[in-house]
């Protein structure tokens, strides 16, 4: 049997599966702490979290370019996510925080690094614990087939992403050496495509031929995890 068709068989399509709670599902109304609110993701994120029923923080560096207007179920806040003191308001007294944050453009960067390592910080102090974040499946090759892993993901790490996955990994290392409930998101390639309920997810390891995922789906599975315990200090791949 060829290694993919092997790999499928362990893999979940459309429901994650990750609680023993049973199928994906809507977590329960929370109160929750976007960061990168205003990026491609971040603006899915909080649409998806409002219409959902959740009380949303959005964390915005400049709110003229947040897509939703504020409301009952959104607050905004102002203030640069690399600025612990600044951030502390938005995430005291939430029950998760996510982040979409991550460097526009691909050249030398520490944005992931120093935005988890900011989050961390102000959730350690607040005693918040839930974390989920967006890293990429670019930072492994485990669960790839012999061409990603062997040709392709090498070459883009040492070229076009070579920055941008450096920083994904030490962003890794700083929320897995965290005493937090982390989940990290391991996307492919992003979309602007629209949801379609209809996605893959693998724990701890790629998907075979994972190469993209609409934002609106990952965000819909990001939202599924927030009080899935089974998903806590996993890595998450997803893809169409
Ligand atoms: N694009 C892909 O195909 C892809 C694939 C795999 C993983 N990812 C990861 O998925 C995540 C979301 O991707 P995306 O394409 O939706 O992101 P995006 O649209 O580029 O948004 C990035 C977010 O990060 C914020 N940000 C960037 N630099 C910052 C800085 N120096 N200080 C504070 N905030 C900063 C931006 O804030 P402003 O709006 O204020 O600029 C924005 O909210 C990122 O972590 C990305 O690395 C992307």
């Amino acid at each position: 049997m060829p290694y993919d068709m092997i790999l499928i068989l362990y893999e979940t399509r459309n429901k994650p599966r990750l609680s023993s709670k049973g199928d994906r599902r809507k977590a329960n109304a929370m109160k929750i702490t976007i960061f990168g609110a205003t990026g491609a993701t971040g603006t899915c994120l909080v649409e998806q979290a409002v219409a959902t029923g959740h009380q949303v923080t959005a964390v915005v560096r400049d709110p003229a370019r947040l897509a939703t207007p504020a409301g009952q179920r959104l607050r905004i806040l102002t203030a640069d996510v690399m600025d612990p003191a600044a951030i502390s308001p938005a995430v005291a007294g939430a029950d998760a925080v996510l982040s979409a944050v991550g460097p526009r453009g691909s050249g030398p960067t520490t944005v992931s690094q120093d935005s988890a390592r900011s989050i961390i910080e102000v959730m350690q102090e607040s005693g918040v614990r839930r974390l989920i974040t967006v890293s990429g499946s670019v930072v492994t090759d485990v669960g790839e087939g012999p061409l990603m892993s062997y040709l392709l993901k090498p070459m883009v790490r040492r070229t076009l992403l070579r920055h941008v996955c450096a920083d994904m990994r030490r962003a890794e290392e700083e929320i897995g050496a965290s005493n937090l409930d982390w989940t990290i998101m391991r996307p492919p390639r992003l979309t602007g495509k629209a949801a379609t309920g209809t996605y893959r997810t693998a724990i701890d390891r790629n998907l075979p031929r994972g190469y993209t995922i609409s934002r609106a789906d990952l965000v819909t599975c990001m939202l599924s995890l927030l009080d899935d315990e089974a998903s806590v200090h996993r890595h998450i791949a997803i893809a169409n």
